[in-house]
């Protein structure tokens, strides 16, 4: 059983953890297995942990935009034994709440691991782990749940050092995807495998702190799509004529995927990838990948 819920400390909107077994199979059938792997839209990086846990990918390259996001990947690779520390000593109180956001939106002073440590705070006590929502349980506490529904300190410290024994085959970055990828070829050896996973074109919004607009997507796509990107990629997204036109020049599939913010639905997705990559099952269309 693979779910989000494994190997990341972050609750996810639209966690996509769940394609792991599928980008495992894409490097194996494309002599990609133990190569590098990079997401530049990392989010809670279930995908990068359980290739990196499994030996799929010798090394992962976790980016994102969101410095919030940036700031726990950091905390937990450089300084897991702080961040453990601080994890232990914190009560989960509504007061925490109001100081760890406050850090998180940068009103008080704070350093790398207090940085890392609201994040991981927030994304736990919050709805959906949305960063900029709201508490769980309401800020007066009188829900059938309570802030700290989600945050289970043993469970949380586990996969915390779990991430940090593999540390040093992590590489964490806070930059603009579209920047990253046109200098990807500086630190990706020949045997990798970008994945993408950018905000959604139509739900998107609201959902992250960063989001993009119809000319950012194209612009993804164009470096992509370009003969001069030399690097082997998938690509998901909400399955939008848009989109379907931005990756008309290569192939996909599409497929339903059960997700969850705010509330449960099937949605539709679609997924393009690089021309030289042989997908597993790519020649059924409407693949049902997730259920
Ligand atoms: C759909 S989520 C990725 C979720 C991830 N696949 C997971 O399983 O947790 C998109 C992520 O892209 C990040 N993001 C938004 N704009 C970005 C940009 N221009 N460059 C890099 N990351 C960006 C957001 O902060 C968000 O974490």
């Amino acid at each position: 059983m693979y779910s989000n819920k494994l190997y990341t400390p972050l609750r996810y909107p639209g966690g996509k953890a769940r394609f792991a077994p599928f980008i495992a199979e894409v490097m194996q059938s494309n002599g990609l297995a133990t190569g590098h792997y990079l997401e530049p839209y990392a989010g809670g990086a279930g995908v990068a942990l359980e290739l990196l846990f499994h030996g799929h990918a010798s090394h992962v390259h976790i980016n994102d935009l969101d410095p919030a996001i940036n700031a726990f990947w950091v905390a937990v690779t450089k300084y897991p034994e702080a961040l453990l520390k601080m994890l232990h000593d914190t009560p989960v109180t509504m007061e925490q709440w109001h100081h760890w956001r406050a850090i998180m939106r940068g009103e008080l002073p704070a350093d790398a691991i207090e940085r890392g440590f609201a994040t991981l705070f927030m994304n736990r006590t919050n709805r959906s782990g949305i960063l900029k929502g709201g508490v769980i349980g309401g800020k007066a506490q009188a829900g059938d749940y309570k802030l700290d529904a989600r945050l289970k300190k043993e469970v949380l410290a586990s996969r915390i050092e779990r991430i940090a024994s593999h540390a040093g085959n992590i590489t964490v970055y806070c930059e603009d995807a579209k920047h990253l990828l046109l200098r990807s070829s500086e630190f990706l050896p020949a045997k990798s495998l970008i994945y993408l996973d950018p905000p959604y074109y139509v739900k998107g919004r609201g959902l992250y702190r960063n989001f993009y607009g119809h000319d950012d997507h194209v612009a993804i796509a164009k470096v992509l799509q370009s003969n001069a990107f030399k690097q082997s990629w998938i690509v998901s997204y909400d399955n939008v004529q848009e989109i379907c036109h931005m990756y008309q020049k290569s192939n996909g599939f599409t497929y339903g995927l059960n997700y969850t913010a705010h509330k449960r639905y099937i949605g539709n997705e679609v997924m393009f990838f690089s021309r030289k990559l042989r997908i597993p099952g790519a020649e059924k269309a409407d693949t049902q990948l997730a259920a």
